[in-house]
């Protein structure tokens, strides 16, 4: 069995003052293995985002089904456990602004793995120190550059021991 596996999915959204909707994803199938890389490429505009954000349950599908470990995404109890075990970094980096770069990444490992405060602290100055931003400890949101928010978000992600990472461009702004 695959870690992902995309069934026959359909997903559509609303088209603003139309009565139509566009279609994004028709009957579309994958299958993603728990070992390796794979990367969509695809021209811009044609669904990439959107099946990311489908697979740990962020947008919801129209037809078909997402199965992640097991676990459907049509089941909203479910939706933890998949954000859990796919860490996902967006095309557009959303870190906490009312949050320092520290607790951005301590958050969510304390809150939902029960982490202990102090082991989360050290695990976080690990991947801090891996991304090269070790002296951005106490920084916030607008205190730091466009891929020094993207190495922290992936940081966060890698936070959470996640089975699988969902990354989204993730390289846009590491272009220098
Ligand atoms: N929330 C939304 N509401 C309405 N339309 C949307 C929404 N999100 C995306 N779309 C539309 O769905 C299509 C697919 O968008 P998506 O962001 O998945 O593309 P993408 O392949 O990731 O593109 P890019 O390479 O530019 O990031 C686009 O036409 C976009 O305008
Ligand atoms: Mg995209």
């Amino acid at each position: 069995m695959a870690m992902i596996e995309v069934k026959n999915v359909t997903k559509s959204y609303p088209i603003p003052k139309q009565k139509g909707r566009l279609t994004v994803l028709k009957n579309f199938s994958v299958d993603f293995d728990q070992e390796g890389v794979t990367v969509l490429l695809g021209p811009s505009g044609t669904g990439k985002s959107t099946l990311l954000r489908c697979i740990n349950g962020l947008e919801t599908i129209d037809e078909g089904d997402i199965v992640v470990n097991g676990l459907s995404v049509r089941d909203k109890r479910n939706h933890t456990r998949i954000c859990v075990d796919c860490g996902m970094v967006f095309q557009h980096t959303t870190l906490f602004p009312q949050y320092d770069v520290l607790r951005n990444l301590t958050i969510s490992p304390i809150k939902l793995l029960h982490m202990p405060r102090k082991e989360a602290e050290e695990k976080a100055a690990y991947y801090l120190d891996k991304v090269g931003l070790s002296g951005k400890v106490h920084a916030k949101h607008n205190e730091l550059s466009g891929g020094e928010k993207q190495r922290i978000s992936i940081a966060r992600a890698l936070m959470m021991n996640p089975k699988a990472l969902l990354l989204d461009e993730i390289t846009s702004a590491l272009d220098r």
